[in-house]
C-alpha cells in the first residue's frame, strides 16, 4: 500500500507513518519541520519518504502531494492528521488565531485531498481524517473552542468529500486522548497551552468526565488506521471510535 501521512513530524502522525511502514506499506511522511521528517523516515525504514508541506498554503499542498505520488508510484491511501488546538476561552479568541485553526484543522484536510482526488480515484483508495472526541461525542471543552469547532467541520468535509466521490473511501477517525509514542512520536499538541489557564481548565474536564485520565496506547491507534486504510474503497466505513479504556 502506499501510503501518505500529512502532519508526520509528532505526534500521532509521526507514529502512524512509522507504524504503517513497519507494517509493510510504502509511506510518504509530509509536514513543515523536513529535518524531523527525515529522522521519522529513517526510522520507518528504507524508502520512505520526506516531503516538507506547509498545509496553509495551497501551492505546497498540492506540489507535496505530487511529489508523493510521483515518489511512491501512485497513491492508494491519505492520512490526515495536522492540527492546532489554541488554548483560549472564546471571549479571548482573536480573528488570526480562528483562521489559523481552520486553515490549518478544515481547509488544509480540502486542499490536500482535492490534490489527492485523481491518485485516489485511480487507485480507488481511502482517506482518513483524525478527529476528536470533542467534537462529537462529548459537549464542547471550555478553553478548546477553535478546536472543537473546526473538528466539528472535518467531519462535515470528510461526509462531503464521500458524497462526491462515492468509489473512494473517506473514513474520521475519533480519537480520544492519546499521548503518541516515545520522544519525537510524542504530542506536541498542548506545547503552546498557558500554563496558568490549562491548570485552571483541566480539572473542568476532569470533572466533567471529558477525560478520564487514560491513554490510548498509540499501538492501538495504528492497528485501527491500518484495518480502515485496507478497507474495501467504496464500502469503507464512515467513521472509527478509537479511545483508551475507562480507569478500572
Ligand atoms: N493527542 C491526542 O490526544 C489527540 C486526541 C484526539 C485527536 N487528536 C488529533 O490527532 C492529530 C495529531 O495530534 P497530535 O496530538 O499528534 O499533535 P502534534 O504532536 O502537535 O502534531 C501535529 C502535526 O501537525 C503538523 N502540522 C501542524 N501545522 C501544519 C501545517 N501548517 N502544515 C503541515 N503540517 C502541520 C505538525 O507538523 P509541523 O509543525 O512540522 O508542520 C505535526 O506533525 C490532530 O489532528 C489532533 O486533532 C489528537
Amino acid at each position: 500500500m502506499r501510503t501518505v501521512v500529512v502532519g508526520a513530524s509528532s505526534g500521532l502522525g509521526r507514529s502512524l507513518g512509522i507504524g504503517l511502514a513497519h507494517r509493510g506499506g510504502k509511506l510518504a511522511l509530509l509536514a513543515r519541520r523536513y529535518d524531523r521528517l527525515v529522522d521519522a523516515a529513517k526510522e520507518a525504514g528504507p524508502g520512505t519518504l520526506a516531503i516538507r508541506c506547509d498545509v496553509t498554503d495551497p501551492s505546497s499542498c498540492g506540489e507535496a502531494i505530487e511529489e508523493a505520488a510521483s515518489g511512491l508510484g501512485g497513491i492508494d491511501a491519505l492520512v490526515y492528521a495536522p492540527a492546532i488546538g489554541p488554548l483560549a476561552r472564546l471571549v479571548d479568541l482573536d480573528a488570526d488565531t480562528w483562521r489559523r485553526t481552520f486553515d490549518t484543522n478544515v481547509i488544509g484536510a480540502a486542499l490536500v485531498t482535492a490534490a489527492a482526488i485523481p491518485h485516489l480515484t485511480a487507485s480507488g483508495g481511502v482517506a482518513a481524517y483524525l478527529s476528536s472526541v470533542s467534537a462529537s461525542l462529548t459537549p464542547p471543552w471550555p478553553g478548546l473552542g477553535a478546536y472543537i469547532v473546526s473538528k466539528a467541520a472535518l467531519d462535515k468535509l470528510v461526509d462531503a468529500w464521500r458524497a462526491e466521490h462515492p468509489r473512494i473511501g473517506f473514513t474520521r477517525v475519533v480519537v480520544g486522548d492519546c499521548a503518541g509514542g516515545e520522544g519525537p512520536s510524542r504530542t506536541e499538541f498542548a506545547s503552546e497551552w498557558d500554563a496558568t489557564l490549562a491548570g485552571e481548565l483541566g480539572p473542568v474536564w476532569l470533572s466533567r468526565n471529558y477525560v478520564s485520565g487514560s491513554l490510548l496506547p498509540v499501538d492501538e491507534l495504528v492497528r485501527v488506521v491500518d484495518s480502515v486504510l485496507r478497507c474495501d474503497a467504496a464500502a469503507c466505513v464512515p467513521s472509527v471510535i478509537v479511545t483508551p479504556r475507562p480507569p478500572t
